[in-house]
């Protein structure tokens, strides 16, 4: 890692300059925030478990044609990912009602909605990350028309597959941000999935129980934050599906 430049460093991740010209490495660490910066905390083998879970996911994306910036997991905390362009918005899309919508328009938690719903944030911490309508995004030029058009397309696609995924392993996928970036490509530019996609960024109910097994763990000061992760790898099939004695330990398989 000493001998890489840093390009960028985020609150849950690093930024590297990659091995060759228009890559770059993100490195997962095991540093948590929430509501904007106010509550910090490490959650120990967090990194590890959002780098498996998340080239998981975008393995699984790319697979039904969703574009990703996501190339290769380099080892235990870093993959490889190609260098795009990030619009500056946090794109949440919403099945059931929980966090800020139900604060925001006193609807209680776990409300299913008559149908998914997408949100705009603008990415700033200063401002903590204000929500947005298309008029600003456009008004702005955060992105395009076109690119709105795009990104809300590909943020239901991305929420119809995952949906069925986890339910697919008795999970109930809540919410969840994902964000996009351009990929240039000579003149060619096409909008494709950046960032990452894991408990960090997702609100994942376990279908029987409704325990929470994401971030809200941390956030609501709830205990267990690293067990839900590792439960959410296991049930995925990252993780060795040996029993307790497995999940004692960060010990994500290669
Ligand atoms: P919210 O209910 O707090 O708006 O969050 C909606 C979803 O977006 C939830 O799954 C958590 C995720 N999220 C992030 O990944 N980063 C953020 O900064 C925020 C506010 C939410
Ligand atoms: N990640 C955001 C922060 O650091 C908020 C959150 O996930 O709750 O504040």
């Amino acid at each position: 890692m000493a001998r890489r430049r840093k390009v960028y460093e985020g609150k849950a991740k690093v930024l590297f300059e990659g091995p060759e010209p228009g890559t770059l490495v993100q490195y997962f660490k095991d540093d948590a925030t929430a509501f904007n910066n106010e509550k910090r905390g490490i959650i120990t083998g967090k990194g590890v478990l959002n780098n498996r879970i998340s080239e998981y996911i975008m393995t699984r994306l790319s697979e039904i044609g969703v574009p990703t910036h996501f190339m290769r997991r380099l080892n235990m905390r870093e993959q490889l990912i190609r260098e795009v362009e990030i619009i500056p918005l946090e794109v949440v899309v919403r099945n059931v009602a929980a966090g800020s919508l139900s604060q925001r328009l006193g609807v209680a938690e776990g409300t299913p909605l008559p149908r998914s719903i997408v949100e705009y944030y603008y990415k700033s911490d200063e401002l903590k990350d204000p929500l947005v309508t298309e008029e600003h995004i456009t008004c702005f030029s955060w992105a395009t028309p076109g690119e709105i058009d795009e990104i809300m397309s590909l943020a239901l696609r991305i929420n119809d597959f995952l949906y069925g995924l986890f339910m697919g392993v008795g999970i109930r996928l809540v919410d969840f941000k994902c964000e996009f970036g351009r990929l240039w490509q000579g003149d060619d530019m096409r909008i494709v999935l950046a960032d990452e996609i894991s408990p960090d960024s997702c609100r994942l109910w376990d279908s029987q129980s409704n325990e929470k097994l994401d971030k809200d763990r941390f956030r609501r000061d709830l205990g267990g934050v690293a067990e839900a992760y590792q439960e959410v790898a296991r049930r995925l099939g990252i993780l060795p599906d040996g029993g307790p004695r497995d999940l004692k330990g960060p010990a994500v398989m290669q």
